[in-house]
């Protein structure tokens, strides 16, 4: 088991932060927030949302660029920060070449003794952890947007944002906004709605906003590997779900990934990128909180009539409108999901999707709502379609020894 002394160290600095002082946001000056970068200054007003763009070593990183910078409203209000790992030449050209318009910083470590096959996935956890302090320790943002370098955005990205983020500030069951929606093929949704959002349990990443204050509790844990699976464990997770979209404001245009296209061809390349711009900030979006959200779009969703899945493939249903069909176990969840085409991976028992284990597809011009049987109480972490338990020995060790020395040092 390797761990970087830098980890350990951050950990103490932050922790001592901490327990030092609730003071970090006191000291901030309310009207604007400064940043140096490279030795240079910069203002921003305390209600700026850096948009912080993951970039490795894809010279493609413009085409994400290109399209942050088409439809960004205001430079200062989103700032964009281009987070570089490693030092792949030709791809901080590409960033270089865009000059003012964005900030360039460059995260270069030593190289790491992680085994060859996962080091990929190491290092973009490093990566989101060492921007992640620099954004929010360092410049003292107040929340941020994260983008990967593979993505494009959609044309009303920021307005989804800026509406959606006082439902992120008031609600403490949200601890996310993400743009993404897992099963958001052109197939699978209905593309005149494009104004309708979504809570979900499982997190989506891809695009996806989140404050200071879940950073500074996320940070302390945060894994040296696999941090999505690790966002999605319950004890991460906690019961909070995120906002998403029915039709997706990002898409990944894919080539090269750390996953290595695994799942491009067959399915990232249909998710269906939004082109119709709504104004999200004129919305009511009251009925995604929390209070609202859990009565009137579970008991909506649950007085549904039931179809069976063989009346679903015969197209034999009489109903007109929205209709739900039920799964008690993990293969009947499977059996379905596959029919229609949604996700099949399921993560500590969450489908990707679910709220309260149910799922919202538009199959055949018509809404289906996958629900579980009984009323729902938790999903059951035997349910899994992926074994990813190296995950946790991992963090624990590291956890464990990190406790050891913090409780030496003090
Ligand atoms: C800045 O903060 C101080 C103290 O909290 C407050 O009195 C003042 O009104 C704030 N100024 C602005 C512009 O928000
Ligand atoms: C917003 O919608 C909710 C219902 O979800 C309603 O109770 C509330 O009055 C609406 N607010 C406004 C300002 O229209
Ligand atoms: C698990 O999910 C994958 C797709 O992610 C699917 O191809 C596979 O059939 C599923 N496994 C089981 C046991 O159903």
């Amino acid at each position: 088991m390797f761990f970087p002394l830098s980890d350990i160290l951050s950990f103490l600095v932050i922790n001592t932060l901490f327990l030092s002082s609730s003071c970090i946001c006191k000291k901030v000056d309310n009207k604007t927030i400064k940043i140096v970068i490279d030795g240079e200054k910069f203002d921003y007003p305390t209600n700026a949302i850096p948009v912080i763009v993951l970039a490795c070593n894809r010279v493609t990183v413009s085409i994400c660029l290109d399209s942050l910078i088409k439809y960004r409203p205001s430079i200062a209000r989103f700032p964009i920060i281009v987070s570089q790992d490693g030092d792949h030449q030709e791809t901080t050209k590409v960033i270089q070449s865009y000059q003012n318009e964005i900030h360039f910083m460059k995260q270069i470590l030593l190289p790491s003794e992680e085994k060859k096959e996962y080091k990929g996935y190491y290092k973009i956890a490093r990566h989101y952890k060492w921007i992640l302090n620099k954004v929010f320790t360092e410049f003292k943002f107040n929340t941020a947007i994260i983008i990967e370098d593979d993505l494009e955005i959609a044309p009303d990205l920021f307005e989804y944002f800026l509406g959606t983020y006082p439902l992120l500030i008031r609600d403490p069951t949200l601890w996310c906004i993400s743009a993404w929606n897992d099963n958001g093929k052109s197939n699978l949704i209905d593309t005149n709605s494009p104004e309708l959002l979504y809570r979900t349990d499982f997190f989506p990443g891809l695009g996806w906003m989140l404050t200071r204050e879940l950073w500074f509790e996320l940070s302390p844990k945060w894994p040296t590997i696999y941090w999505d699976d690790w966002m999605r464990h319950p004890q991460t997770r906690k019961d909070r779900a995120c906002i998403r979209p029915e039709v997706s404001r990002t898409k990944t245009f894919g080539l090269n990934g750390v996953s290595e296209g695994l799942f491009y061809d067959e399915y990232l390349k249909y998710i269906h990128l939004n082109d119709k711009f709504i104004q999200f900030t004129k919305l009511n979006l009251t009925y995604l909180l929390r209070e609202n959200y859990e009565i009137e779009y579970v008991e909506k969703v649950l007085s549904l009539p039931t179809v069976t899945l063989s009346e679903l493939k015969m197209n034999t249903i009489q109903q007109k409108d929205a209709v739900r069909i039920v799964y008690d176990t993990k293969d009947k969840f499977l059996k379905i999901a596959h029919f229609i085409g949604l996700m099949e991976d399921i993560r500590y028992g969450m489908p990707r999707t679910a709220y309260k284990g149910i799922g919202s597809v538009f199959y055949k011009s018509r809404r289906v709502f996958l629900t579980p049987s009984s009323i729902w109480s938790a999903y059951d972490l035997t349910w899994t379609n992926r074994s990813s338990c190296h995950i946790f020995s991992d963090v624990g060790v590291t956890r464990l020894f990190i406790l050891i020395l913090f409780i030496l040092v003090c």
